[in-house]
């Protein structure tokens, strides 16, 4: 269970990071329904490491949203809905914890049998797969190693265009730091909330062939340079870890998945936990109180938080945000 210095922690800085919370002969089935859809023939090898490193030669590649190999992403959405999936994520402790954020009896549950993420392809031609059109977790995702020579790529983060309450990414095998786990950007879900004109939702341009300049989710003015400022003056925390390590984050921190420098493959499970009155509240303005579809515990929840629990979350002292 949290407890009230962590959730306090949630709140200033929209990020918790939780030791072993996946079950490790869950994640070991997960490990082996990844290496099982992998097409014969392919030069990656789960049994030597050295054919991890990426990217996938291009008669490897695979565009299918439901399995797509491609670069350096390796990434299996078709398992999303498979019960040994959903009970690793749905898992009883990680439900509570997710229940003492959004509040008892709030959280919608993921459908096993139900539809899995790229099951209806791309949001438009070219574009990237809706996470909200998905009835299980997001998938398996893995980011293959950067090769030796490979010139470091500057961090930049994002928020997500679709409607949830609040993420989750798992890791099913060690991932070392600067591993591509995952990279959060402490606080800037209190600083970009307000610059969204829906609570949870974004307006979309959609997307005509013979009008190709606009296309897609829109951003505010206020959101574009606040995000600027967040990449100037903030510097983001590498969510690296052990298997069955799992961070939790608000729908609005800014994040990335990381580059993947460690010469080991990140292998991870993504899931969006969504409240039941998610559809009733999605397009609404943001409210006065960001807090407003949370749970009485973060209600009642402080911004104080010891100093130690700031370092196991790996936030410096002199970046710390300032209280909510
Ligand atoms: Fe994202």
């Amino acid at each position: 269970m949290l407890t009230p210095p962590q959730i306090a922690f949630f709140k200033v800085n929209g990020y918790l990071l939780l030791r072993q919370v996946l079950d490790p002969a869950l994640c070991a089935r997960a490990r082996d329904r990844l290496w099982e859809a992998l097409p014969e023939g392919s030069t990656m090898q789960r049994d030597d490491p050295a054919t991890h490193t990426g990217p996938f030669p291009e008669d490897q590649q695979s565009d299918d949203p439901l399995h797509i190999r491609k670069g350096y992403l390796w990434q299996l959405r078709e398992c999303g809905t498979e019960s040994s999936l959903i009970d690793l994520v749905y898992n009883r402790p990680l439900c509570a914890m997710a229940e003492q954020l959004l509040g008892e009896g709030m959280l919608a549950p993921p459908k096993v049998g139900g539809l899995p993420m790229g099951s209806e392809g791309p949001a438009w031609p070219g574009g990237p797969t809706d996470p909200a059109i998905n009835e299980g977790i997001r998938g398996i995702y893995c980011t293959r190693p950067y090769r030796a020579n490979e010139q470091r790529k500057p961090d930049y983060g994002h928020t997500d265009g679709h409607p949830f309450n609040l993420g989750m990414v798992g890791l099913i095998h060690d991932v070392p730091p600067d591993g591509g786990a995952f990279k959060v950007w402490p606080g800037s879900h209190r600083r970009l909330y307000p610059t969204f004109q829906m609570r949870y939702d974004q307006p979309r341009i959609p997307y005509y062939r013979h009008l190709p300049a606009f296309k897609g989710i829109i951003h505010s003015p206020a959101y574009q340079s606040e995000l600027t400022r967040i990449m100037q003056d903030t510097s983001p925390v590498d969510c690296w870890g052990s298997e069955g390590d799992v961070v939790l984050w608000h729908h609005r921190l800014v994040h990335m998945a990381g580059h993947n420098y460690s010469g080991v493959m990140r292998q991870a499970v993504l899931y969006d936990f969504s409240r039941t009155d998610l559809d009733q509240r999605r397009a609404i303005p943001p409210g006065e109180d960001m807090w407003q579809d949370w749970g009485p515990q973060v209600h009642a929840a402080g911004s104080d938080y010891p100093e130690a629990l700031a370092m196991e979350m790996r936030l410096s002292p002199m970046e710390s945000p300032l209280p909510a």
